[in-house]
């Protein structure tokens, strides 16, 4: 062959070469910007909140694991709706995903309140013993037949309460005052078993209550009283943790049905994986938010182990309304502290 007719030919080939790569490239883009399902996930916090950071991660991990397939879309700030009303959505196919409170989805699954009773958990360590053991693996079974599917567990540390006109030392100083509560009977009950008036009132609502004075005081985690400026209008805040309310990932079960098996597994390994995440964020969280209100302002009221003892026991007409049946449950969450 002569020398032209080489250079011709490689020059073809190199060109063929090009144009089927580029027809494979254009054909694997145009497969992968085409989503099989474009999902909804509904979140009440803030874009910059842990939850909302880490459902952020987990939609990112099942784009990407499905090559595309799967697009989910978050909605932060309750733009979907309050918490409950985003609950009724999901278990009728409305929304696909949320992150919620396990208190409101207690009042559709009521046996998990087991997990949110008051002064359970002897700390943080002793919560994820038992979330991350056979008890937490139970009760995310609980879901069947609810329209809901659970997918994994977060963390929102733990509940105190705070005020805004005057400090609570004991649950005496609790007696009359008006404190929102999340849509959960069991709340209201506990609110009651210490004197107060128990409000339900939707999270976006209680910055305003407070503000016009319709509600006295609420009660939250460091990181939700800061992220929504809970602190400039209720500056008194006792440190009396008296519950630690996990959260779950949960999607609507139509939406799981719709699924194909292949990608029900990538969402459920990616939600394990995002909690992981949510909850080394959640620690940063907690640090920075109390930090954040000291200084400032807040007034933080540190009780004695004594004082706190005031309000455990306070607490107790809980166990014998939402636990007696689960009694099994208690012991067994129970058997897993370090003190016991
Ligand atoms: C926490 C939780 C929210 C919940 C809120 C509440 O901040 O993360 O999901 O709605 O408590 O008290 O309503």
């Amino acid at each position: 062959m002569s020398k032209k007719k080489h250079v011709v030919l490689i020059t073809v080939v190199v060109l063929v070469i090009a144009v089927l790569g580029g027809i494979l490239y254009y054909k694997d883009q145009e497969s992968r910007s085409v989503p099989e399902f474009v999902l909804t996930y509904a979140e009440n916090q803030a874009e910059d909140y842990p939850t909302t950071l880490a459902a952020q991660r987990f939609a990112e991990m099942v784009y990407e694991q499905t090559d595309g397939k799967v697009e989910i879309r978050i909605r932060p700030n309750s733009i979907l709706g309050d918490e409950y009303s985003v609950i009724e959505q999901i278990r009728f196919g409305g929304i696909d995903f949320c992150r919620a409170s396990l208190s409101t989805l207690a009042e559709v699954v009521p046996k998990l309140n087991v997990l949110q009773l008051p002064y359970l958990y002897e700390d943080s360590e002793h919560m994820w013993e038992v979330l991350d053991g056979e008890i937490g693996a139970e009760l995310l079974e609980e879901f069947d037949g609810s329209g809901m599917v659970a997918l994994s567990w977060y963390d929102a540390g733990a509940r105190s309460f705070y005020t805004s006109q005057q400090p609570i030392r004991k649950p005496e100083d609790l007696k009359g005052l008006r404190i929102r509560v999340p849509e959960s009977e069991l709340m209201a009950d506990l609110l009651r078993a210490m004197g107060a008036e128990p409000v339900v009132l939707a999270f976006d609502e209680v910055y305003s209550s407070l503000v016009t004075g319709t509600i006295d005081g609420a009660e939250n985690n460091w990181p939700s009283y800061e992220s929504l400026h809970h602190n400039e209008v209720a500056p008194y805040f006792t440190v009396d943790e008296h519950m630690r309310v996990p959260e779950c990932q949960v999607v609507s079960q139509q939406t799981w049905d719709k699924l194909p098996e292949e990608y029900q597994q990538i969402i459920r390994e990616c939600a394990r994986e995002s909690a992981e995440y949510e909850r080394s964020l959640w620690k940063e969280q907690e640090e920075y938010a109390h930090a954040a209100v000291l200084e400032s302002g807040t007034k933080e009221i540190i009780l004695t182990e004594k004082e706190k003892k005031a309000f455990e026991e306070a607490a107790q007409p809980i166990y014998e309304k939402y636990a007696s049946e689960y009694m099994d449950l208690v012991e067994g969450i129970r058997a897993l502290r370090k003190d016991s």
